[in-house]
C-alpha cells in the first residue's frame, strides 16, 4: 500500500487558516489523492517541526505568519522570486531530500489582478501602499508585468526607499511617502497592515479617481480601502480573498504539476464570508 502524500500549512496560530479547505478542494476537483492539514509549530520550534514532518516523507508545506523567514533560513535551495521576497511561502521536499522554498504570494497577486479581475498591469502606473514584507513578497511578480513605473509610498519612508533600490533592477520602481503621491494612477494596491485596524493611510483627495483599487486584506465586507476607493470614484475595487486562493492554486501546481481551476473555490470561501 503506498501512504497517502501528506501537505501541511504551518503557521501559529494556524486553526483559522482556510488553506487546508481550499486544498482540499483543488485536490477533489483534479482528482489528486493528498493529505493536507493545519499544523501549529511552537514559536521556537519551527525547524524542528519541519524536520520532523520531512522526516515523516511529508511531501509539503505552506508556511504561514510567523514562520516565513524562518522558512527561507530552512530551505536548501530557493527561487529567485522567494529571495527576492525575502520569504518563503511553499516548501517543497525534493526526490534527494533537499528542501526548496519558494514564494507564490506575488504571482498569486498578479494572476488574481489580470486574469481574474482582467485588470492591466502592464504599461500601467502603479501605486503601492506600504512597504513591508507583504509588500516585499509582491514586487518582483509586480515587475516582471512591466508596469509603467511602481511608486511605493510609505508611512516610513526610508523603508520604502529600501525596497525600491533592492528592486531597481527589476524595472522603474520610486519611493517616497504619502505627502507626496502625485495623481493620476491606474492601479493602486493597498499592502499596509494598517487596513487590519479598519484605518487607511492619509492619501491626497481626488487619488482614486478612475483607479483600480486592490486590497491585499479581505474580508467578509468591503474593506476601509475598497470603501475609499468607491468614494473616490474608483473604475473598480477588489479585495486579496482571490489573492489567497491564487497563491494556492501556485503552491498546488508546484507541488502537484497540476493547475486548478480557481473560481468556484473562490465563490465556495466567498459564499461562507458572507
Ligand atoms: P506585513 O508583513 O503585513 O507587510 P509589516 O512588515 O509589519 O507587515 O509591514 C506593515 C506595513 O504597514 C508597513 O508598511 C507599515 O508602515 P511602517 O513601515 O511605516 O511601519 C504599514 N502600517 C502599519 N500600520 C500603519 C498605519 N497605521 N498607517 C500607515 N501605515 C501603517
Amino acid at each position: 500500500m503506498t501512504a497517502i502524500d501528506q501537505y501541511r500549512v504551518v503557521g501559529n496560530p494556524i486553526a483559522h487558516s482556510k488553506s487546508p479547505q481550499i486544498h482540499r478542494l483543488f485536490a477533489a476537483q483534479t482528482g489528486q489523492a493528498i493529505n493536507y492539514k493545519a499544523l501549529c509549530a511552537p514559536l521556537d520550534g519551527f525547524a524542528g517541526s519541519m524536520d520532523e514532518f520531512f522526516a515523516d516523507l511529508g511531501c509539503g508545506a505552506n508556511i504561514t505568519v510567523p514562520f516565513k523567514l524562518e522558512a527561507m533560513a530552512y530551505a536548501d535551495q530557493l527561487s529567485e522570486r522567494a529571495s527576492r521576497a525575502g520569504a518563503v511561502n511553499t516548501l517543497v521536499r525534493r526526490e534527494d531530500g533537499s528542501i526548496f522554498g519558494d514564494n507564490t504570494d506575488g504571482i498569486g497577486m498578479v494572476r488574481d489582478i489580470r486574469q481574474r479581475l482582467g485588470w492591466t498591469i502592464g504599461a500601467a502606473r502603479v501605486l503601492i501602499l506600504g512597504a513591508g514584507g507583504a509588500v516585499r513578497g509582491v514586487l518582483a511578480p509586480l515587475l516582471a508585468e512591466a508596469p509603467a513605473e511602481v511608486y511605493i509610498a510609505n508611512r516610513t519612508v526610508a523603508k520604502a526607499a529600501q525596497l525600491a533600490d533592492a528592486f531597481a533592477d527589476l524595472g522603474p520602481v520610486r519611493a517616497g511617502g504619502f505627502g507626496d503621491i502625485e495623481p493620476g494612477y491606474d492601479l493602486i494596491i493597498n499592502g499596509t497592515a494598517a487596513s487590519l485596524a479598519g484605518e487607511l493611510p492619509p492619501l491626497p483627495a481626488g487619488l482614486g479617481a478612475g483607479a483600480h483599487c486592490y486590497d491585499m486584506m479581505y474580508g467578509a465586507k468591503p474593506t476601509v480601502f475598497m470603501q475609499w476607493g468607491q468614494q473616490q470614484g474608483a473604475a473598480a475595487s477588489a479585495d486579496g480573498l482571490g489573492m489567497l486562493v491564487e497563491q494556492a492554486a501556485e503552491s498546488f501546481y508546484i507541488w502537484r504539476d497540476q493547475r486548478p481551476d480557481t473560481a468556484p473555490v473562490m465563490a465556495a470561501l466567498r459564499a461562507e464570508l458572507i
